[in-house]
């Protein structure tokens, strides 16, 4: 059987929901985390945003309030994205958060108040580098389009890099207490020589070991271009799409972690008008759940180092939601296959209480119709307050026809709706 997996994932297939964090100086353009590529901007230019950080609203206690009463379990921090800017003291680049009119380290206050709300600690930690002297232009680099990109090419050595991206990989593996979750991001392997950057480029073997040597309970993205490498991932990212089914690799379900933006961008986009409202985040939370995996729902910090009111509101109204259904959340996964979920419903299943929830995205009128349910449920309730739910088992449609059908088990639901935003029937399972 594949087991690419090295690290303990049980805790992380429990908790199920987290936080993912982008924050740098691209909060300052506030048009996305990839302003500097997007825009070619140069150096010079960019440098202005490293001028002017000032995050004087910064309060990682508060962040980590919001985050646990959204029902979060971990979150990851952008240590360095795409634009090489740094959050933590390293001592390996000027080109830090130190260095900036700010002057302070944001990841070690981060890390403890998370920490301290209950919350996994996660890093994720950028092998693009388009500020970095060695770090060879490539097709993904905002200087691939500089006429002189062979010139300032010649003296650059990716080896140099690689050195470089391992010492700060060692820095944030040893200086921060328990790391539980690395999360590199990206290769981008290409046929044509130059265009783009494969395991060579960040020697992803020496990586991977290096981080598991330093923390040996830390789980391990896939994004290191070591998919076909025993060991070489511990989880699957599949980023801002609708997983159809749940993840599978040969044939088998692994573990897998969706990330999601709130609307589009994941640095902070002032402007941005497409934010999924929390009914949707309520429903892709649970979808994602239904079908084996993660959530990792992202908000981009402002430039004063505030969440905003639109990613607040998003944060505060899961968090309602979850308030009351966690227990739909926290510690389970798919229902048995031979169990179907009705029309616009989702199921999950907690294997250690031995309950399934049916989510109920479309209020039905009356009744609510489980097949395969016949003769397995010894007792049912909403979960938001615990009302009991009258059960009977019939053929489907009832006694005006064909009485030969299966039996199916068929729910008495009030005809309003609870007014919660995603109704959730608790089945205790026989
Ligand atoms: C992508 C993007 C990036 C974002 C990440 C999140 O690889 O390059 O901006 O950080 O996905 O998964």
């Amino acid at each position: 059987m594949y087991r690419p997996t090295v690290g303990d994932t049980s805790w992380f297939t429990h908790d199920r929901f987290g936080l993912f964090i982008h924050w740098g100086i691209y909060a300052l353009p506030a048009r996305c985390e990839w302003i500097k590529q997007y825009e070619e901007i140069p150096d010079d230019e960019y440098q202005n945003y490293f001028d002017h950080f000032y995050p004087d609203l910064y309060d990682p206690t508060a962040w980590a309030q919001a985050a646990r009463d959204a029902g979060m379990n971990y979150f990851v921090i952008t240590t360095k994205h795409h634009d090489g800017f740094c959050l933590w003291d390293t001592k390996l680049t000027d080109y830090k958060v130190t260095n900036t009119p700010w002057g302070q380290d944001l990841i070690r206050p981060m890390v403890e108040a998370f920490r301290e709300a209950g919350l996994k600690v996660g890093f994720y930690h950028s092998l693009i580098d388009w500020h970095h002297p060695d770090f060879v232009i490539d097709n993904t680099h905002s200087m691939r389009n500089h006429p002189d990109r062979a010139k300032l090419n010649e003296p650059r050595d990716q080896t140099r890099y690689i050195e470089y991206l391992h010492g700060q990989a060692r820095e944030l593996l040893t200086e921060f207490g328990q790391i539980d979750v690395m999360f590199y991001d990206f290769s981008y392997p290409s046929e044509t020589p130059g265009a783009g950057k494969g395991r060579d480029d960040w020697n992803s073997e020496e990586l991977l070991r290096l981080t598991r040597e330093l923390q040996p309970n830390i789980i391990v993205n896939d994004r290191l271009d070591l998919l076909d490498v025993e060991g070489g991932w511990d989880y699957r990212t599949p980023e801002q799409v609708a997983v159809r089914e749940g993840v599978k690799v040969d044939g088998e379900p692994v573990v897998w972690e969706t990330c999601q933006t709130f609307s589009g961008a994941w640095g902070y986009h002032r402007d941005e008008e497409t934010w999924k409202s929390v009914d949707q985040l309520v429903q892709m939370l649970i979808d994602t759940v239904s079908k084996g995996g993660n959530l990792l729902l992202n908000v981009g910090p402002t430039a004063r180092g505030e969440f905003d009111d639109r990613a607040m509101d998003r944060l505060a109204g899961m968090g309602e939601w979850m308030k009351r259904h966690s227990r739909s959340i926290y510690g389970c996964g798919p229902a048995p296959a031979e169990l179907q979920a009705p029309p616009d419903c989702r199921l999950t299943y907690n294997p250690e209480t031995n309950r399934i929830y049916v989510h109920i995205f479309a209020w039905p009128f009356k009744q609510l119709h489980l097949d395969g349910f016949a003769g397995k449920v010894a007792y049912a309730q909403l979960l938001n307050d615990a009302s009991e739910l009258k059960m009977r088992e019939t053929a489907v449609d009832n006694r005006w026809f064909d009485r030969n059908v299966a039996k199916t088990l068929t729910l008495e639901l009030p005809v309003k709706q609870p007014r919660v935003t995603v109704p959730v029937v608790e089945l205790f399972m026989q």
